[in-house]
């Protein structure tokens, strides 16, 4: 798994390979208490679900990090004058495209075909709450908000599927994973705060949980990573 803050798989002085064992237990730290903030966590009964199959999962994982790509370039192109969100984002979308490699080999590796793009329900109806009758500031800082929510979701899942998947393989990929959204998550929670103008991005995002803490409870019931 590649990351533009660490790697785990290159070569590495002691000092780098240090400072990244730091940096993910700071992760590890940050969404084991709590998880991200999120109100509602994921029944691990979902992860039987998922594991039941395992081409869907995979399909639907594969087009999450696509999803992410693309959300990532959206995000770049419309607020192109910030140089240092230009930057963090191009890596971000850069990883999530390595994340879509990484699931389409494994999909190849274990014989099945990823399927065509499944339409995501929780993404959709998180786009809705995005606002779109302020300001641009405050589209930018709910665009943002809502990649975060997004991370944050995937994150706890992908926790969930290391954690009770019993294939061993897909656990310790699902735990990497879940190290990496990890990061993604706080890169897009603090450009909402660097760059709001006049928007309370600490209440504005406990919007966010609250929203999406309802909107959870009617999933967890399908073998998709926001099902
Ligand atoms: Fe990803
Ligand atoms: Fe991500």
């Amino acid at each position: 798994m590649q990351n533009r803050s660490f790697s785990l798989h290159n070569s590495q002085s002691t000092c780098c390979y240090y400072q990244n064992q730091a940096i993910i237990a700071s992760f590890v730290r940050l969404i084991q208490k709590p998880m991200l903030g999120l109100k509602l966590l994921t029944d691990p009964r979902w992860a039987n679900i998922a594991e039941s199959n395992l081409e869907e999962i995979l399909t639907d994982h594969a087009w999450c990090e696509q999803k992410a790509a693309t959300n990532a370039i959206t995000l770049i192109t419309q607020n192109s004058e910030h140089m240092d969100l230009v930057e963090e984002l191009t890596a971000i979308a850069i990883e999530e495209m390595q994340h879509f490699q990484m699931v389409v080999d494994i999909i190849k590796k274990r014989g099945y075909t990823l399927g065509r793009e499944r339409k995501d329900d929780y993404v959709g109806r998180l786009v809705k709450f995005n606002r779109r009758d302020g300001s641009r500031n405050s589209a930018f800082i709910d665009r943002l908000l809502f990649a975060a929510m997004i991370e944050a979701r995937s994150c706890e899942r992908f926790r969930v599927l290391s954690q009770n998947i019993k294939d061993p393989e897909l656990a310790k990929f699902y735990h990497d994973l879940m190290i990496s959204e990890a990061g993604h998550y706080t890169t897009f929670l603090n450009f909402a705060r660097k760059y709001t103008i006049d928007i309370d991005v600490d209440k504005r995002w406990k919007e966010w949980l609250d929203f999406e803490g309802e909107l959870i409870q009617g999933f967890g019931n399908r073998e998709a990573i926001h099902g």
